[in-house]
């Protein structure tokens, strides 16, 4: 059987544009599913002018027939995922028989996210989206966490959720918002929302084998990006999950050996959201000047976004640990009217010229970028569909980083829209 089963990461800080790939991507699939990270991720859909931001359902949703699944590895908010479920009913979207939702998916509860505000409340913040997400995962990882699946034991579940909060109330002495939950409004709160999405739960890790199975093509949606990975990102200043493409395996009960393809998401230049290092950061009108024609504000958190040059050394290493098998290019218009553009290629640590990317942050914060130069292609690139019809100093760009990173561009993106696409 020739199963198609594509995994879809961000390869830099997140942002990258993958909801709007995911979503055009998504008539070539059967499936979308999202393996990691929960409500901390907005993934912005434009179909036609119409606008959607999407945190926890597969960008997968607006394509006919797509199942969609919340894989295992997910942790979910469930006021969070009711709201966005009522938002697209509104619009007219059925979600039953479409939507489903992995039992073995971690909850976020009202402490995960009071927790999560203490921690950015004090002095070495990270910057994180106060969405629950690294409590969430915390509790998962110290084998005292909540799943969906607790719901077929009442009785445990409830003096879990006692536990769990005596717990973490003595951690926190003096969260007065803390003390003023109780175990038995936390759960009956959890048990009314569990009641709205309960038709949506299934063993999904079953489900998508079965999918598989029976020949339909899976792909799977990275929310987050490779360097905000917990293992291979800027430690600690990262998120508190697998981005990167080994996390859709554990994350969804897909094996390794069913995986056929790895798409990289890169956007034209560099952003990133919350606190960290940033080699390429630009503090000048260039960095302005792409944060207004980007509109880089947080799709989650409308925070604005932190912008800089394209950084081929942390773009090669995000390369090489998600074996990215073709990329896609997004935001490329953004520096049409930029005279000239630059990438790093290198960088200079204590004297020594390095192309490795040092993940330990501190040392990061200490390399001077090594810039190519390029001219600026000074015309608009939306609404071209034909890749050789386009500017030779665009064509350029796009050579350099693809013999850099030594693999094809195969998607331009030349605006927000699902219709702004180049397949080259
Ligand atoms: P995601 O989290 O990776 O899905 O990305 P976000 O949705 O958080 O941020 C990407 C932003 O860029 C959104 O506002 C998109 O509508 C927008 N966008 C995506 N691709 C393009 C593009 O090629 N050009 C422009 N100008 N905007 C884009
Ligand atoms: P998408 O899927 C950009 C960042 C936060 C913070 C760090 C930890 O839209 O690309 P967390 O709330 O996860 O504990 O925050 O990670 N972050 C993102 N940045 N895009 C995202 O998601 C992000 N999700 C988390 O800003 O620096
Ligand atoms: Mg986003």
């Amino acid at each position: 059987m020739n199963n198609k089963n594509y995994v879809l990461v961000g390869l830099q800080w997140g942002d990258e544009g993958k909801g709007k790939i995911v979503d055009m991507l998504s008539r070539d699939f059967d499936v979308v599913a999202r393996y990691q990270g929960g409500a901390n991720a907005g993934h912005t859909i434009i179909i036609n002018g119409k606008k959607t931001v999407l945190h926890l359902i597969p960008s997968g949703i607006f394509t006919d027939n797509i199942i969609c699944i919340i894989g295992n590895g997910t942790v979910i908010d469930p006021e969070a995922l009711i709201s966005e479920i009522e938002l697209l009913e509104k619009d007219g979207l059925a979600l039953t028989g479409r939507l489903f939702i992995s039992k073995d998916a971690h909850i976020i509860l009202p402490y995960h996210k009071i927790i999560d505000a203490i921690n950015e409340s004090k002095n070495d913040k990270i910057g994180t989206t106060k969405k629950g997400i690294g409590p969430a995962y915390f509790d998962k990882y110290a084998r005292r966490g909540i799943k969906f699946s607790d719901f077929d034991n009442i009785r445990i579940l409830k003096e879990k959720i006692a536990k769990n909060l005596k717990y973490l109330t003595e951690i926190f002495p003096d969260s007065e918002e803390l003390k003023s939950l109780n175990p038995e409004s936390l759960y009956n709160d959890l048990s009314g929302q569990y009641a709205k999405i309960d038709m949506y739960f299934a063993q999904t890790q079953y489900l998508i084998n079965e999918l598989i199975a029976e020949g339909r093509n899976v792909l799977l949606e990275g929310a987050q990006g490779a360097l905000l990975d917990v293992d291979f990102g800027t430690y600690p200043y990262i998120t508190s999950s697998n981005p990167t493409s080994g996390g859709a395996c554990t994350g969804t009960g897909i094996p390794p050996t069913k995986i056929n393809g790895v798409i990289g998401i890169v956007k034209a230049y560099t952003t990133r959201v919350g606190e960290g290092p940033f080699p390429t950061e630009l503090f000048d009108d260039n960095g302005k000047k792409i944060a207004e024609i980007g509109a880089e504000f947080g799709a989650t958190t409308g925070r604005p976004r932190r912008c800089g040059w394209l950084d081929l050394v942390a773009l090669k290493y995000a390369v090489t640990i998600n074996g990215v098998t073709e990329l896609a290019m997004t935001k490329s218009d953004v520096l049409d009217s930029f005279e000239e553009i630059k990438v790093c290629t290198h960088y200079e640590l204590n004297g020594e010229v390095i192309d490795t990317f040092p993940s330990n942050p501190f040392t990061l914060d200490y390399v001077n970028p090594v810039y190519k130069s390029f001219k600026g292609w000074m015309t608009d690139l939306k609404g071209n569909k034909e890749y050789s019809s386009l500017n030779q100093n665009f064509r350029s760009y796009v050579d350099f980083i693809e013999k850099y990173v030594n693999v094809p561009v195969k998607y331009i993106s030349t605006g927000p829209d699902r219709a702004d696409i180049i397949i080259k």
